[in-house]
């Protein structure tokens, strides 16, 4: 699409009016109202980066454990940077971080019936091109390498590395991936602030549970957190 809202949204519509293949793509140059996760926005340049969203049709997956296509997503786009020379990390659940600035994200919206999970909308924000932004946590893959990318070139590579760790994860590499997403997951061991439920304590990340949720230990012992409990950052 030369525009759009948001590529999750309109791919969702558009399953709503037949049954599309997985595998669907759809990609915009320009997002006019990108959506973020925790019901933020994604703002970027038109044209300049990689907007998309595909359609995955996840059956074999238990709702349970549906946080694997979250994992095989960010090790798929860390692949990708990777190939160009560039070592990310991924910051829970699933930002992609280079040295500690945001070039990735993504919003995956499953649809569960029953015990299983039907689809599954992955969208991706990377940042190629863009090299203005109007915060300072952000970067792209040209500030990272000086180099500018071709974005039709770009989107197979991406694309492929993504269908690897779909396949992959098809076939039963679960386990495997997590240790690989816990391998890079940012902060993991260190000392670091949490802000959860209204206060802020020290604490270090252990792992993940089956769900996907934060586990933490901290002074008060080892809890788990989802995504919009918890939020953290370097010690002041
Ligand atoms: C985040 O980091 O908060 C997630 C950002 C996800 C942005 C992508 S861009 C393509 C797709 N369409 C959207 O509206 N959002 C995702």
């Amino acid at each position: 699409m030369p525009e759009c809202q948001s590529t999750n949204t309109l791919l969702a519509d558009l399953t709503t009016r037949s049954d599309l293949p997985e595998g669907t793509l759809v990609i915009t140059a320009n997002q006019t109202a990108g959506r973020g996760q925790r019901g933020n926005t994604w703002t970027v340049t038109p044209g300049l980066n990689l907007t998309f969203s595909i359609l995955f049709k996840p059956v074999f997956l238990h709702p349970a454990n549906q946080f694997a296509l979250v994992i095989a997503t960010s090790l798929a786009v860390s692949d990708y940077l990777r190939r160009k020379s560039v070592y990310p990390e991924i910051k829970w659940p699933n930002d992609v971080l280079v040295q500690e600035k945001k070039i990735a994200g993504m919003l995956i919206e499953n649809s569960i019936a029953g015990e299983t999970l039907q689809q599954s909308i992955v969208g991706i924000g990377l940042n190629i091109n863009q090299q203005e932004w109007p915060i300072a946590t952000a970067t792209s893959l040209a500030m990272q390498t000086k180099k500018l990318y071709d974005l039709r070139e770009e989107l197979p590579i991406l694309l492929s590395v993504l269908e690897e760790r779909y396949l992959a994860l098809r076939a039963g590499e679960t386990e495997d991936q997590k240790k690989e997403y816990l391998n890079h997951l940012y902060g993991i061991g260190k000392a670091l602030t949490f802000d959860a439920g209204g206060t802020t304590f020290p604490g270090t990340i252990e792992t993940i549970d089956q769900a996907g949720r934060l586990v933490i230990r901290s002074a008060e012992g080892t809890r788990s957190f989802s995504n919009k409990e918890v939020a953290f950052r370097l010690p002041n």
